[in-house]
């Protein structure tokens, strides 16, 4: 994932922020998820944030996962992240989904970058290096969430909104 958003780099103007929204994450809520992680960026003053959902323990080696303190209605600021920690290494169970507000300067963290989990680029590790400075926050979303990426999800998330249907 972290190669991925680098590749996009010629499609950036420079300095500005961007957002990063994964395909398979799809959220049915009343406030759109990224205009509840602006909404919460511009709160919290932060440079960068990224979406969270909290997941059963069992489940933290599926996703980056973060930590830190609360310091807002499901606003954490974040002090540490880990791409797909086995349960046991888990520092919590607040799960990154694929969507994120991040500052330019992420672009010049990711370059230098080493594979982390799984041997890839990671775009937690870069984000990590970031939240050091004290200005990453991950906000709770609220809504209905769907992880198309796994069979179950898909077949979930189609039935979901096709039964909002009258027709
Ligand atoms: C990616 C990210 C991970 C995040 C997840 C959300 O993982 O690397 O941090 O929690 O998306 O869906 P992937 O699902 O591509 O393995």
């Amino acid at each position: 994932l972290g190669h991925a958003v680098l590749s996009a780099l010629p499609a950036v103007a420079p300095g500005d922020d961007v957002a990063v929204l994964l395909g398979d994450e799809v959220l049915d809520a009343e406030t759109p998820g990224l205009a509840q992680l602006l909404a919460a960026r511009d709160a919290a003053g932060a440079e960068g944030v990224v979406g969270l959902i909290e997941v059963p323990r069992d489940q933290t080696d599926r996703y980056g996962i973060c930590a830190g303190s609360f310091e807002a209605e499901g606003r954490m600021r974040i002090s540490e992240m880990v791409e797909k920690p086995r349960p046991a290494d888990a520092p919590s169970r607040f799960a990154i989904i694929g969507k994120y507000v991040l500052p330019y300067r992420l672009f010049d963290v990711l370059k230098r970058t080493p594979p982390g989990s799984g041997g890839e680029v990671q775009l937690t590790d870069a984000i990590a290096v970031l939240a050091r400075d004290g200005g990453i926050v991950g906000q709770v979303v609220e809504g209905v969430r769907h992880d198309t990426g796994n069979v179950l999800g898909l077949l979930r998330a189609s039935l979901h909104f096709a039964w909002k249907r009258p027709d």
